[in-house]
């Protein structure tokens, strides 16, 4: 049976399953509560519980003692709710919250998607997820190449199997090897997270991604975010690639739109540079963009290109979210 967990402060509730640890139902809600180990060992996820019980706890070497006002406290890692709760935790919602990690991965997965796309799965250790926040980035060493940022695609909701989109390039060692040496269960070096390309929560204007080839990946995870989030205002995905490249993760794209009623998604082919066909599009369908929401994200030079279109149509300078650390 399920059981409601509300946050304080701030009010914040969400929905405990019978086999979940109260962590894994924030952060699979999109609520991103402080945490590290995630096995019962640092106290970093340690809670106050003000009203109800938890069901059963999960073996931890962290003392938990109650707080200075004697309320008891339990790890959100290791514990179950066993009736509805009320639990005053720490959120980790802005990434200075974000501790900065170091995780030796193993590769887990390595999709070709076709010759221009990989797609990499990485897999940390059980004991040692990595927290993060939708958006951000990491920092990938692979052998003796040269440490490469890289913007993480999958969702803060599970921290342990990584997405990573790769594109094919024969004059980038990092993608080199990718493309055509790397095995599955190689170890590879994690630095991070980083960046601040994240979405704000508590806005309810429209939302328009706006992603630029590969740079769909910290948009994937941003929509993700948004919707373990269940946000309701209309979402829409502007997904740009060059002309003769598919969108690599069309099928992806349709099911948010099949299975969300305030989901729609646009693919685009437009010239990578003038963004010419992106912009008109845009502009056609939201021909005021004074109340919406944009992130945006691609190579620098063609952000530039649409960035100036996007604010003559009137989008506030402080609602353009955009993606400035370089990554490729
Ligand atoms: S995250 Fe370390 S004890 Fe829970």
């Amino acid at each position: 049976m399920a059981h409601h967990i509300t946050l304080q402060p701030g009010g914040k509730s969400f929905l405990a399953e019978a086999n979940e640890t109260i962590l894994e139902a924030a952060l699979r809600s999109g609520i991103n509560l402080d945490y590290n180990c995630s096995n019962g060992s640092c106290g970093a996820c340690l809670a106050r519980v003000r009203s109800g019980r938890i069901a059963r706890s999960r073996h931890h070497d962290y003392v938990c003692k109650p707080a200075s006002d004697g309320s008891p406290q339990i790890l959100s890692c290791c514990s179950i709710a066993g009736s509805d709760m009320v639990i005053e935790a720490r959120e980790a919602g802005r990434p200075q919250d974000v501790p900065l990690q170091s995780i030796e991965t193993k590769v887990y997965k390595l999709e070709k998607i076709d010759d221009h796309i990989m797609i990499l799965q990485l897999r940390t250790p059980r004991s040692q997820t990595l927290q993060f926040l939708a958006g951000q980035y990491v920092t990938l060493k692979i052998k003796s190449l040269p440490p490469r940022s890289k913007s993480i695609a999958s969702c803060p909701c599970n921290g342990m199997y990584l997405q990573f989109h790769v594109h094919a390039s024969e004059q980038d060692d990092f993608s080199d090897y990718i493309f055509n040496t790397m095995k599955p269960r190689e170890t590879v070096m994690l630095n991070g997270p980083g960046g601040h390309f994240n979405l704000d929560d508590d806005s309810d204007r429209p939302i328009l991604f706006i992603a630029n080839d590969t740079g769909f990946a910290p948009i994937k995870s941003l929509i993700e975010h948004a919707i373990s989030l269940e946000l309701d205002q209309p979402m829409y995905l502007y997904w740009n690639m060059p002309e003769n490249n598919r969108h690599y993760l069309e099928n992806y794209c349709r099911a948010w739109e099949d299975a969300l009623d305030n989901f729609t998604y646009i693919p685009v082919h437009s010239d990578t540079c003038t963004q010419d066909t992106l912009s008109r599009i845009i502009e056609e369908q939201h021909p005021d963009l004074g109340g919406v929401d944009v992130y945006l994200n691609g190579p620098e030079q063609n952000a530039r290109a649409i960035v100036e279109r996007l604010q003559q149509h009137g989008l506030p300078a402080d609602r353009l979210f955009i993606d400035e650390v370089k990554k490729y």
